[in-house]
């Protein structure tokens, strides 16, 4: 028998559709209950029903459980404005992160809610690896155990950012539907098993995963407490299986055209591989174009780039296929997915275009550097030109994956949370919020410990930093940096100078961007990380370390920037390669010669343990890894080197063009020499320092309607004093501090000093 049925019932609409001709037995899920024909509803609940004949057949299918349980109807955020960054309904920095009770027994939920609270814990991000239980075979969806989380989390006043569940397929999809498993990059096919595990272009993938996110929008998309759809879970994971061929080829034709175009851009006629169809396009792998020597190389850096591109571009269709689903159903919630900062695989600055706020996930390892740190949260920032970002994961303690899973000492948590925060964070976020007892992260950091209660070190400082955040309430939030100085930070760059064969393995990009960006961070200059795509005009200085491919139009932008009055400055192995990776013929550094005054003629790769060097300023400094031999046209030489053939041949150029300056740094030096030059290029440019500081007291501002937000992270391992340049109210004690003043900052220390701008006459 079918029989459609709707009935509206105040707000409830109950939908009923293919009864079972055994509709007489008793069905009771969540508080409506069904009893001989007679269907009672217990409160004002959205309630879908699908039943096949189970007499005939054991195949149902039906969502169950309450999807209104004390929602009430969610006020406009006013488009992309976004409710977990930048709303004027989330009143403090965010506090909380990935809580998975599914992995515990109901009863324990009741205790977590009691260490939340007293942990200040105010947002949970639910449902990140659900897929398996909400969807247990191929008609079935059981939504049960969401909707009592749902309801726990709702009555404590938790705000949600809700995952969609897709970053791990269920078993039974991997068993029935094998094009849906991942195939490595050594063409071996995965099987059930890990996570990140489908396969981007697979159909099956996308139909479920599509299926899945239509359903958690129609069910919870109306609950007030959500504050962000969370899309999958950290994307990545390339894949090289005969689905991902197939939409290759798909991919390179919408791009190319034509098969003599994609000759030409892949220059195939160099050994031999000329392609005659679309089909004879194959996926570079270790079976084909690719090898390790070191790192991943290639024959083909062409094509290993387009293959890169494609995948990127393939897990991004998967995220916009899911984001376009939940934004027809809750067009007010922002959607977003976790981000894991300098990751090479995704091109994130595409990606943060279709991204309603940028969130990422901060695991610095135990050697990582505080400025490397510093650079990947500005480089996250950056992706929306700086638009404040939500720290989505960070260890309260100890990651489980590193080499050596060194404990944060006392109070780096705490101080970590902060140089988030001061460089654009709005929430402060912990993976996990309860350490689960099997499985590879049984071992790392969370809220609540195995111990089970709030008697630990780690719970200790989350609730201490509970209370400061609970305490510092809205005052930061939505404040932005102001930087006069860019850094160019090119994802497609740094596939191609890493897939070059020569001139050296040792060319690392992020590396190269790192020791400008830690001069500059090291002397308190506030940077901006940009991508070729963004808008140059407002910055005195722009950087753009190891530019290897300078894309088509790029050269002309900062043409223009230069020209306009603007200063530029690059590097070694620059204006190389057009966007396909081939040579810019005429002499290095190709489009980019004229606005330099020189012309590179060769590259001389130093191996680790040897060196040339240069004085500047009366100061030697090395120049390691690549030295160009370089002749001048315009420019102006600073330094020249100091021994080997080339001695005497440029090493700093300097060049007029137009009203602006070019610099041109033709080899690697050390810190003491980006310090050194960068710092006495910004004061020449009248770029100052955000303020003093003594080494290792990182130093951030963060400024919103006339108020400046100033962060002294004291990195050290002893004590640090300031001598303050503004006046103000230090926000962690409430003490005022007066310019002139000393402020001391104990060893992991923060201060954080409002002041007005009035106080220092700044801008
Ligand atoms: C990532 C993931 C989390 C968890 C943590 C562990 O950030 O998103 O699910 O695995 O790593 O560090
Ligand atoms: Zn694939």
């Amino acid at each position: 028998m079918l029989l459609f049925t709707s009935i509206r019932i105040k707000n409830a609409v109950i939908f009923l559709w293919h009864i079972s001709h055994r509709h007489d037995k008793i069905f009771e899920k969540g508080r409506v209950k069904w009893t001989k024909n007679k269907l009672r509803v217990c409160s004002g609940r959205l309630f879908f029903v699908h039943l096949t004949s189970e007499a005939t057949t054991k195949k149902r299918s039906f969502i169950h459980g309450s999807a209104h349980a004390g929602k009430t109807k969610r006020p406009q955020s006013g488009g992309n404005g976004g409710l977990m960054i930048e709303n004027e309904r989330v009143q403090k920095i965010l506090y909380g992160g990935d809580y998975n009770p599914e992995q515990w027994p109901e009863e324990i939920w009741e205790e977590d809610m009691r260490l939340f609270a007293l942990a200040h814990i105010d947002v949970v991000t639910l449902n990140v690896f659900s897929w398996a239980a909400l969807q247990p075979d191929e008609d079935t969806y059981d939504f049960d155990k969401l909707d009592r989380i749902f309801s726990l989390v709702q009555k404590n006043g938790i705000k949600v950012c809700l995952a969609t569940s897709t970053a791990a397929h269920p078993a039974w999809m991997a068993r029935k539907y094998p094009d849906i498993l991942r195939t490595e990059h050594n063409g071996m096919r995965r099987k059930f098993g890990g996570r990140h595990n489908s396969c981007p272009n697979s159909p099956t993938y996308r139909k479920y995963a599509a299926a899945l996110a239509k359903r958690l929008a129609e069910r919870y998309g109306s609950y007030d407490c959500i504050v962000g759809w969370h899309v999958s879970n950290e994307f990545g994971g390339a894949c090289y299986c005969d689905n991902c061929e197939h939409a290759f080829r798909l991919w390179l034709k919408e791009k190319y055209g034509t098969i003599e175009e994609l000759n030409r851009v892949w220059n195939t006629a160099f050994w031999g591989h000329t392609l005659y169809d679309w089909d004879d396009v194959v996926v570079p792998d270790l079976r084909t174009e690719e090898f390790m020597m070191e790192r991943v190389r290639t024959t083909f850096q062409g094509i290993s780039l387009d293959y890169m591109r494609f995948q990127s571009d393939s897990m991004l269709a998967c995220y916009c296929m899911e984001r376009d689903i939940l934004k027809q159903y809750t067009p007010d919630i922002p959607v977003t997915t976790n981000l894991m900062g300098t990751y090479k695989e995704l091109d994130y600055q595409k990606w943060a275009r279709e991204m309603d706020f940028v969130s990422w996930d901060n695991y610095p390892s135990y050697n990582d550097t505080h400025t490397r740190t510093a650079m990947r949260h500005d480089l996250m920032r950056g992706l929306k030109q700086g638009k404040p970002f939500a720290l989505m994961e960070q260890t309260p303690s100890v990651s489980n994956w590193h080499t050596y899973c060194k404990l944060k000492r006392p109070g780096v948590m705490r101080l970590w949370s902060y140089q988030a925060v001061a460089h654009g964070a709005d929430t402060v976020m912990f993976f996990q919020m309860r350490r689960s007892i099997g499985a590879c992260e049984k071992y790392h950091g969370a809220v609540i410990d195995h111990v089970g209660n709030e008697n630990t070190r780690v719970f200790r400082e989350i609730t201490a930093l509970g209370a400061e955040l609970a305490a510092l309430g809205s005052q930061t939030l939505g404040a932005r940096a102001d930087s006069k100085v860019a850094i160019v930070f090119d994802w497609n760059n740094w596939w191609a100078a890493e897939y070059s064969a020569g001139p050296s393995t040792l060319i690392g990009y992020p590396d190269e961007v790192s020791q400008y960006y830690r001069a500059l961070s090291e002397a308190n200059i506030s940077v901006d990380l940009v991508g070729v795509e963004d808008d140059l005009s407002g910055y005195r200085l722009v950087i753009a370390p190891l530019l290897y491919m300078c894309k088509d139009g790029f050269d002309e932008k900062i043409r223009r920037f230069v020209s306009d009055g603007g200063t530029f400055l690059t590097t070694y192995f620059s204006g190389y390669v057009e966007d396909h990776d081939l040579v810019v013929t005429g002499g290095y550094p190709g489009r980019l010669r004229d606005i330099l005054g020189i012309w590179v003629e060769e590259s001389d790769a130093l191996p680790p343990e040897e060196a040339n060097s240069f004085l500047y300023n009366g100061q030697r400094y090395p120049a390691t890894l690549l030295c160009d031999l370089l002749h001048l046209e315009g420019a102006e030489s600073l330094a020249a080197y100091e021994s080997d053939f080339y001695q005497g041949m440029p090493v700093l150029t300097k060049n007029e063009f137009g009203k602006g300056t070019a610099y041109y740094i033709a080899t690697r030096s050390d810190a003491e020499f980006y310090r050194s030059f960068l710092t006495e290029l910004c004061t020449s440019l009248s770029i100052a320092p955000v303020h003093a500081s003594p080494d290792g007291v990182e130093v951030c501002l963060r400024k919103k309607d006339g108020i400046g937000f100033l962060f002294l992270l004291n990195h050290n391992d002893t004590a640090a004093s300031i001598c303050m340049e503004v006046s103000g109210t230090e926000l962690l004690t409430q003490k005022e501090v007066s310019c002139g003043d000393t402020l001391a900052l104990a060893a992991k220390d923060v201060a954080i000093i409002r002041y007005s701008f009035a106080h220092i006459g700044a801008d």
